[in-house]
């Protein structure tokens, strides 16, 4: 198969869909992987990273879209590469589809085969290539937060990891997911204080069978968040509910109740954020102040190690491409339910329930998607 992978476009994304080790992988089974110069050069690929690999490095994304069969990315494509893509041809990328119905429309239009890498889902209920990024989001959140502590930059002026005689930070964790688990061990490791609330008795369980000693674990109950947050020098929010706004756990006349120049990392700012106070910000300017106490809230947290988030994201994308291409996408889909339930678009058909349901329209199921 002919795999190509384009620069990516939208503003300030400097990760890209294939890395000259999957492109390896990918050339050693048999196939032709062309790839846009420079689409590395924000992860700090360069060309000829790639030409030693094998790789044909072409001058543009019009050729990449003209000439490849499968279509690798990191972001949902843009209007001006939507126009490119054609009936026959198969992107495998981010969409997030369910509110973007100008995109939902062009990709119908266009008749790709449409796999959305966050609705691919695992043998464990979990979607194994949406971890990635929150591995990264959990494990960069303390080292933003210690950060964002430091008195030039508006906090407290507390170390993490203390020194002899001096009390380290204490970190508060609310939601002990991917996140949530990733953010723990960090502080931690940084010598922190921790303790990880949940709402899940499952999911503490888990986390003290699996790092009882490391980090502390709390229930997440409204008296408890509210006595760990006031005497906390960070806290981390990282809950989610599926499909759902993340609720609100620390309200602005909380905030008064906590240390001056606390710092509160919400990462859960890519779904409405869990503070009352958060508002989403940008790498360029990714803290400000409320009351006294600092916020980070940056939506697409990632995209600040771009080289390590594209590596973990190839990683974890790199069978579902090789599958792809080895068998064409009806039989890798007809072999594994897990890649079909990242199928969104095939043929003009739009083929997620969910995204039917946001936007209104009809929905062919995946499995009569494969008969097609
Ligand atoms: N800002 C970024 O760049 C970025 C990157 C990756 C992920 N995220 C976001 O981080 C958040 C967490 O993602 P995840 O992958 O860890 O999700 P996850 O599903 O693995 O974990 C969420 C956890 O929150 C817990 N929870 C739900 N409601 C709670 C409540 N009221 N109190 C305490 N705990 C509660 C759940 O039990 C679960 O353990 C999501 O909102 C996700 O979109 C943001």
């Amino acid at each position: 198969m002919l795999i190509g992978c384009p620069k990516e476009i939208k503003p300030q994304e400097y990760r890209v869909g294939l890395t000259p080790v999957a492109a390896q992988e990918a050339i050693a089974n048999g196939h032709e992987v062309i790839v846009e110069t420079g689409a590395g050069q924000g992860a700090g690929f360069d060309d000829d990273a790639y030409r030693a690999v094998g790789v044909d490095v072409v001058d543009t994304a019009e050729e990449i879209f003209a000439r490849a069969e499968l279509v690798v990315k990191v972001k949902e494509p843009q209007a001006g590469e939507r126009q490119q893509l054609r009936e026959g041809q198969i992107l495998f990328t981010y969409l997030h589809l369910a509110p973007d119905g100008p995109q939902t429309r062009d990709l119908l239009a266009s008749g790709v085969t449409a796999i959305a890498y966050e609705t691919v889902t695992d043998r464990a209920g979990g979607l194994p290539l949406l971890a990635p990024m929150s591995e990264v989001a959990g494990r960069l959140a303390p080292q933003v937060g210690a950060w964002t502590l430091q008195k030039a930059n508006g906090g407290r002026g507390v170390l993490m990891g203390g020194v002899p005689g001096v009390a380290p930070a204490r970190v508060v964790v609310i939601g002990g997911g991917v996140v949530g688990t990733h953010a723990a061990r960090i502080a931690a490791g940084m010598g922190a204080d921790v303790t990880v609330l949940d709402m899940s008795l499952a999911r503490l369980r888990y986390l003290d069978d699996a790092f009882g000693g490391v980090f502390k674990t709390s229930y997440a109950s409204k008296g408890n968040t509210a006595e760990l947050v006031e005497q906390a020098d960070m806290v981390i929010g990282a809950v989610l509910i599926p499909g759902a706004e993340a609720p609100k756990l620390i309200t602005r006349a909380q905030l008064s109740d906590m240390k001056p120049g606390a710092a509160l990392v919400d990462v859960a700012i890519d779904q409405g954020g869990c503070f009352e106070t958060s508002r989403p910000t940008t790498h360029a300017d990714p803290i400000y102040d409320v009351d006294g106490i600092m916020h980070y809230c940056v939506a697409n947290m990632p995209g600040a190690v771009a080289r390590s988030s594209t590596i973990g994201l190839g990683n974890a994308t790199m069978p579902f491409m090789l599958a792809l291409a080895n068998k064409g996408w009806r039989q890798a889909c007809e072999d594994d339910a897990h890649l079909l339930a990242g199928l969104n678009t095939h043929a003009g058909h739009l083929t997620y329930y969910a995204v039917g349901k946001a936007q209104g329209i009809d929905v062919l199921s995946p499995a009569m998607a494969l008969k097609l």
